[in-house]
């Protein structure tokens, strides 16, 4: 077996402090929101992996065929040893990548979800005896200190989990990326594209499934929490909002009702017909995406997309400097954050 560590990076004191401070935040403000993380227990994961088998959800099919056709140009193009894998998940479509990549040595998965770790860890590790194996439990919107790996390496965000964040949140994990990445190293984004409403809505619309993966949020808090969110009482909606490019999962009080939340000593109302936002997903375009790269100081080296347009695989490198990011891009300073 190869060496398979797992390391919490955030004390679970500091998970408990953040799940605080974002519900007292989100049930706190108008209107009601809460961050997708929270969905990603031991059962969201598994909601989540039965997401990606559903015939409307197109965008984990379309990424796992995009990779096997183009993993070896993404082998090719940075020649990594190391891959860092954010929101790993299950890592089912990273495997494509391992096969193709002849000098990997070490594999670091990341993601807020113990058990998707240890599972897809585990497996790994018995599969290929020669990948040293190193998960941690982290948030990835957070600084990350990683283990020592030998470059050249490839961070990468796959499953289009890049549009799961707030613009203002892309912007700060750009930067974030930016610093970690070493002359030589290569970030790998998949990234699901602008198409239209119809198949858009229908990937998230689906009530059996993608409904109890949404209301798996409630469920977290009732546990964590000792909150009293009747999940029945809590409808599912998928809207499309054109103008900002993302869709709005949300959930809807069928009724007034007010739930009560003890850990925090909080009582929250939702009148008939309030929504609570649960998670966006971003849509992008080549130009958008290439230029909000270039703001956080990175090139889209390399893009891979499937004649369907359906989703694109992209490849960013840091610009060298500040002024060859200007130079490039023509760009004053009112881009940098
Ligand atoms: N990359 C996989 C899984 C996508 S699901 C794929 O392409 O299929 C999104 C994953 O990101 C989940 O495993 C979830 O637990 C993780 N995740 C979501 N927000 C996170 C955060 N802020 N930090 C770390 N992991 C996160
Ligand atoms: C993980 N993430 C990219 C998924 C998405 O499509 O935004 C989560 C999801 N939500 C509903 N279905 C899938």
């Amino acid at each position: 077996m190869s060496p398979f560590t797992v390391t919490r990076l955030l004390p679970s004191d500091d998970t408990t402090a953040a799940l605080h401070a974002d519900v007292r935040r989100g049930l706190g403000a108008t209107p009601k929101s809460l961050p997708p993380k929270w969905f990603y227990d031991a059962r969201g994961s598994l909601l989540f992996e039965q997401i990606t088998e559903l015939p409307t959800y197109y965008a984990t099919r379309a990424e796992r065929d995009l990779l096997s056709t183009r993993a070896g140009d993404i082998a090719e193009a940075t020649g990594a040893r190391t891959l860092i894998e954010l929101g790993s998940g299950s890592s089912s479509k990273t495997r494509l990548l391992l096969d193709a990549l002849p000098h990997l040595h070490t594999y670091i998965p990341v993601d807020v979800s113990e058990s998707a770790l240890r599972d897809a860890g585990t497996v790994l590790a018995r599969e290929r005896p020669a990948l040293t194996v190193q998960a941690l439990i982290a948030d990835f919107t957070n600084r990350l200190t990683l283990p020592p790996a030998p470059g050249p390496r490839i961070v990468a965000l796959l499953g289009s989990t890049i549009g799961n964040l707030m613009p203002v949140q892309r912007a700060a994990f750009y930067a974030l990326v930016r610093e970690l990445l070493e002359p030589g190293d290569t970030l790998l984004l998949g990234v699901d594209l602008v198409k239209s409403e119809d198949v858009l809505v229908a990937a998230y619309a689906d009530q059996a499934v993608t409904g109890q993966f949404n209301a798996n949020v409630l469920r977290v808090l009732n546990r964590e929490l000792n909150a009293d969110f009747d999940l029945d009482a809590f409808e599912h909606v998928a809207l499309w909002d054109a103008r900002r490019a993302w869709i709005e999962m949300r959930l809807r009080s069928r009724l007034a009702q007010t739930v009560k939340i003890p850990a925090l000593d909080m009582a929250v109302s939702f009148a008939e017909g309030e929504d609570l936002l649960t998670e966006i997903s971003a849509k992008f375009t080549v130009p958008g995406l290439a230029s909000e790269l270039r703001c956080a100081g990175l090139d889209l080296a390399r893009w891979f997309c499937a004649p369907a347009q359906l989703v694109g695989l992209a490849l960013a490198t840091p610009v060298r400097s500040l002024h060859d990011c200007l130079h490039a891009t023509g760009r004053s300073t009112a881009c940098i954050r």
